[in-house]
């Protein structure tokens, strides 16, 4: 008897922490099967005890690609409301509150099943969000303790512990074999083409803020290859999803501190799955055959802040006392202050705590990373290009920062594209953005200060020619003429837009995009009035609140409301 764990997720973290529920229902003695939705038959939902659903919501609120399949089949009028009346379910939802359908795949999952009979295990759909302090784990870790709780309360797991038994061996998820020498590679090709991340090759990669300016901003053009043009076409909103490697100093530094040496970073290996439900390993990412060094450069997140669960599986693996018992401090609720103080508010890496408990790391087991690591996640970056069957570009503004820590601080995917250099290449993929943008003859009101006009770029490019004689405002900021004016020289050769830009430091009084909006209210009214929808990107902090205000001013705050209902005002922002 095992409980059953399915996961949607679109940049893996969904998956981790289904893999984390996994381990610690061995650790309390209860057999655990992990899947991802699209990878489990429907039709067997009904013989389940117990599900677990950890799900995340991707786009525009919408259910992640790989549960999509699952998502439309729950949705079949035909399965009656007593389809799951034997199924215990719960849901944890992941999503960011700075968007505004808010963990909407895992609201929607909860009622459907509950519309389906599901026992439900907890009130409402536990929600976490990558805005709170201690991010997902904020919700994750109540979400935890209520549901242990409430299985063993079903009482039909009769070999169950209340408590942790740290003494249970974790079965890895995957492990490392090494590849004796002369044995000759299988044929696993179809693993490769499985996957919808293509290399890309990068074609050009230029700076385009001024050499004095603070923020250095890259407009880097990929190429796409000939065989993969027709699954890599795109449209204007689309995103580029890039996969990121750690950095050089960052390997270098986990390397010394888990005492690998070159024998061993450089011996070809295997990865391969430890149980027939586990998912095949990105085969794509790192080979067939790699070695320790890859998949320490292309896999698992050495850069990223550890979260609680690092601490946990550290301790466990831990045979150091005293590390041992620091290690449990942090990962303990009780330590939860101690673990921001030490990992989130000074931004530590993981290869730095890595290097702050030395006993514990150079002992660990290869196949022991696999638990205590996450894999690198890929972000997500505005196609900044006009739809094109040869190539893509982005305008990425490189992350760099100080904080408590010795070393800048430096955000792994941005800095691994601004050192990215020409024909180096990069797994990608294409996928659907927020935007819905109207016909190209529409009139369209976009307001997209900093990296916030990449989609507009991509949008007024193509109006430009299919599309000249139609109508647009795009309102850009950014803090001077000179240092950051994006894609200046462009927009005087586009028909079809008149760009305002609002420059923050040029003159003593700082003018934001709002403030220029404000100036132009009467012309935004006439546009509005002729039916021009309002497309707003880049920084989710206070911009889209003060364009909405703006807007509310111009045109009342119920029609504001109810354009963001329709879609008639959309919005694309990150943090
Ligand atoms: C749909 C979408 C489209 C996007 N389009 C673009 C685009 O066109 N161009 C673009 O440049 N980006 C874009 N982004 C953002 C992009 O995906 C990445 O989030 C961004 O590049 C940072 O990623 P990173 O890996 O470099 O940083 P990470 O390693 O992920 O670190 C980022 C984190 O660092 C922290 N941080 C950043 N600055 C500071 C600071 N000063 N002090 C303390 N902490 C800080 C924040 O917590 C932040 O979450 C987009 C995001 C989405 C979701
Ligand atoms: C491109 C993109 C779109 C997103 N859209 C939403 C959204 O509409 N609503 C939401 O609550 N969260 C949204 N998120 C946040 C994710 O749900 C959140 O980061 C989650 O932890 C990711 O889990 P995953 O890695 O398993 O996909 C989005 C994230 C990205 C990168």
């Amino acid at each position: 008897m095992s409980i059953l764990i399915l996961y949607g997720s679109e940049t893996g973290t969904a998956q981790d922490l289904a893999e984390s529920l996994r381990r610690e229902a061995q650790m309390r003695h209860l057999a655990a099967r992990v899947f991802e939705l699209d990878e489990y038959d429907v039709g067997n939902l009904p013989s389940e005890d117990v599900i677990l659903f950890v799900v995340s919501t991707t786009g525009q609120g919408e259910m992640p690609p790989n549960m999509r399949k699952t998502w439309k089949s729950l949705l079949r009028k035909s399965l009656g409301t007593d389809f799951l009346r034997n199924t215990h379910c719960t849901v944890l939802g992941l999503g960011d509150s700075s968007y505004q359908k808010y963990n909407f795949a895992g609201k929607k999952l909860f009622r459907r099943l509950a519309q389906l009979g599901a026992k439900m295990m907890t009130k409402g759909a536990f929600l976490a969000d990558d805005q709170h302090e201690i991010g997902i784990d904020g919700a994750f870790i109540p979400w935890k303790q209520e549901i242990w709780t409430g299985i063993r309360d079903l009482g039909i797991f009769e070999k169950m512990s209340e408590q942790i038994d740290p003494d249970v061996e974790i079965q890895t998820k995957y492990r490392i074999v090494t590849v004796e020498k002369g044995v000759e590679e299988e044929s696993e090709d179809a693993e490769f083409s499985e996957s919808d991340y293509k290399a890309l090759r990068v074609a050009s990669n230029v700076r385009v803020t001024s050499e004095a300016h603070f923020q250095d901003t890259r407009l880097v053009k990929f190429e796409i290859p000939a065989e993969s043009r027709i699954p890599m076409t795109y449209l204007p909103g689309d995103v580029l999803m890039v996969r990121p490697y750690n950095p050089e100093e960052t390997v270098k530094i986990a390397i010394e501190a888990l005492g690998y040496s070159e024998e061993m970073l450089h011996r070809t290996l295997k990865v391969v799955k430890n149980d027939q439900f586990s998912k095949n390993p990105p085969y794509f990412l790192f080979g067939h055959r790699t070695t320790l060094l890859t998949l320490l450069q292309r896999y698992f997140d050495l850069q990223q802040i550890p979260k609680r669960s690092f601490f946990e599986m550290m301790a466990y693996y831990s045979k150091d006392p005293s590390e041992k018992e620091r290690l449990r401090e942090l990962s303990s609720p009780e330590g939860l202050d101690d673990l921001l103080d030490y990992a989130n508010r000074c931004r530590r890496t993981t290869a730095e705590t890595f290097r702050d408990f030395p006993a514990t790391s150079k002992n660990l087991g290869l196949n022991h990373l696999f638990e205590i690591l996450t894999v690198i996640r890929p972000r997500a970056f505005s196609i900044a290009s006009a739809p094109s069957g040869s190539h893509v570009e982005l305008l990425v503004a490189k992350v760099e920062y100080k904080s408590r820590m010795a070393d800048r601080r430096r955000g792994l995917c941005s800095t691994f594209i601004a050192r990215l250099k020409e024909g180096d290449e990069v797994f990608c993929k294409i996928r659907a953005g927020t935007f819905r943008f109207p016909t190209p003859d529409a009139p369209v009101i976009c307001i997209g200060p900093g990296t916030g006009v990449a989609p507009f770029r991509s949008l007024f490019g193509q109006r430009s020619q299919i599309s000249p004689n139609s109508t647009g405002f795009l309102f850009f900021g950014c803090r001077g003429e000179h240092d950051d004016f994006y894609f200046s020289e462009e927009w005087n050769k586009m028909e079809c837009v008149e760009v305002v830009a609002a420059f923050s430091r040029d003159t003593e009084k700082k003018v934001y995009v709002q403030h220029k909006m404000g100036e132009r209210a009467r012309d935004i009214k006439k546009m509005l009035d002729s039916g021009a929808s309002v497309f707003i990107a880049g920084s989710s902090g206070d911009m889209p609140k003060a364009v909405a205000s703006v807007l509310a001013q111009i045109q009342g705050g119920e029609w504001t409301k109810k354009a963001e209902e329709t879609g008639r005002i959309q919005y694309e922002t990150w943090s």
